[in-house]
């Protein structure tokens, strides 16, 4: 199975148009060793051929463009996007939709929930019926594997995940099972078996023994702290608050990748105020000490 990650960062991307962060302002002037990442977004394939696009940010068109395996050109009018999968209905993963109308239908896959989401707070669903059909909708049953008709080998399993409902939703303070969900995609050929999840609020006990089962765990980056973005005096919200489990401190991501001593161990969805965007910071020696990867724009992934 190919990974191909597409966008790495949070939602707002590296840097945010309107942040003078440390972070944001230091890429910008050159002082910062870091890279520019765009938002949310990976693409998973059996055959290099055809994709499924697990999320659709709004720096698709950037992302499509930068990836030329995701551009076969068999026809005058092609995309090697052959399904679509939503983790959640947040802005940061669903907007892409909307670049993507020219070639309508799609097929898009997502829970209930989201589904909802996208019918009512943010009508995806509805608006985009007016290009050429618009997107055809293939449920996701909640811990139930399906398989998705253009990467027959890949076979993939929703886990409803503790995160939150966008902002936008109409049950944002009201969480049920399937607002968010990660994914374990298995290649049935090579064995190789992914853990995705990139709005990750809590790690219990099942849910660790189901990562201990995979490979490589490409999992929720976007916070070092819980109290990051009010310590970078750029917004009062808590990782917590937004679903998101913070690496540092008791309990955090990083303790919780320590108990999984045999995977591979990637960050994702990384907040422009996290340090260890921040190459030469003592946070990101702490990842290259503990073996945990930061994901970056065009890292791919063989499994
Ligand atoms: C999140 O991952 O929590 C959201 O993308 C945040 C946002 O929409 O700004
Ligand atoms: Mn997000
Ligand atoms: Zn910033």
């Amino acid at each position: 199975m190919f990974v191909q990650i597409l966008g790495s960062a949070a939602g707002g991307g590296f840097p945010q148009w309107n942040c003078n962060c440390v972070n944001c302002a230091g890429l910008r002037d050159g002082s910062l060793n870091a890279k520019a990442r765009t938002q949310s977004s990976i693409a998973i394939s059996d055959d290099g051929v055809n994709w499924v696009l697990c999320n659709a940010s709004p720096d698709i068109r950037a992302q499509l463009q930068s990836f030329a395996p995701m551009q076969p050109g068999r026809a005058l009018r092609d995309t090697g996007i052959s399904a679509i999968i939503l983790m959640d209905s947040q802005i940061d993963h669903t907007t892409g939709l909307l670049s993507l109308r020219e070639g309508c239908p799609h097929n898009v896959w997502c829970t209930d929930m989201v589904h909802e989401d996208l019918s009512t707070g943010f009508p995806l669903f509805t608006m985009l019926t007016h290009w050429n059909g618009g997107l055809n909708w293939n449920r996701i049953e909640l811990d139930c594997s399906f398989i998705v008709p253009a990467c027959p080998n890949l076979r993939f399993t929703p886990l409803p995940l503790r995160s939150a409902a966008p902002p936008y939703s109409p049950h944002r303070f009201d969480p049920h099972p399937g607002d968010n969900i990660g994914l374990i995609v298995e290649d049935v050929n090579t064995g190789g078996k992914l853990f995705y999840a990139p709005g990750l609020g809590k790690v219990d006990a099942p849910l660790l023994k189901i990562m201990a089962g995979s490979d490589c765990l490409l999992v929720d980056g976007t916070m070092w702290d819980d109290d990051e973005m009010q310590r970078r005096g750029v917004g009062t919200r808590t990782g917590r608050e937004m679903g998101h489990l913070a690496q540092n401190g008791p309990g955090g991501m990083l303790e919780v990748l320590e108990q999984l001593p045999n995977q591979r161990k990637v960050l994702i969805h990384i907040n422009n105020t996290n340090p260890i965007l921040d190459e030469d910071s003592p946070e990101r020696a702490e990842l290259v000490r503990r073996d945990v990867e930061v994901a970056y724009d065009g890292m791919s992934i063989v499994l």
